[in-house]
């Protein structure tokens, strides 16, 4: 693992995404309404746009272009037109608190896309 320290937890929206450049990877972290992050590719496997700035709904992200909705757990979209997985990454918080740091690793998604 290669943990790379991207933002402060309270970078991130309550509900909502943070668009960071990891190693040159368009990353989107995103924070649902549980508080539980997820970190995904931010950039959708449709077309070249950017997975940030669609809405988030439960575990979803769904893409803002054409509306495959994108699970943050495996990357799956749950229909058209997307029809191929993003790579979703994992991330730790280290500290406590909104000044805890957010960490994640892009040299190893989890869902191997
Ligand atoms: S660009 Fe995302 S579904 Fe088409």
């Amino acid at each position: 693992m290669s943990f790379v320290r991207v933002c402060a937890l309270s970078d991130i929206p309550a509900i909502g995404a943070l668009s960071v450049q990891i190693e040159g990877e368009p990353v989107a972290v995103i924070r649902v309404a549980d508080g539980a992050l997820y970190a995904i590719s931010d950039v959708c496997s449709h077309a070249d746009v950017a997975l940030s700035e669609g809405e988030i709904d439960d575990c979803s992200v769904e893409c803002w272009l054409h509306g495959s909705r994108f699970d943050l757990r495996t990357g799956e979209p749950s229909g058209p037109p997307a029809v191929r997985s993003v790579p979703v990454y994992p991330v730790v918080i280290e500290g406590d608190g909104d000044s805890a740091d957010v960490l994640v690793d892009v040299a190893h998604p989890i869902n191997n896309s």
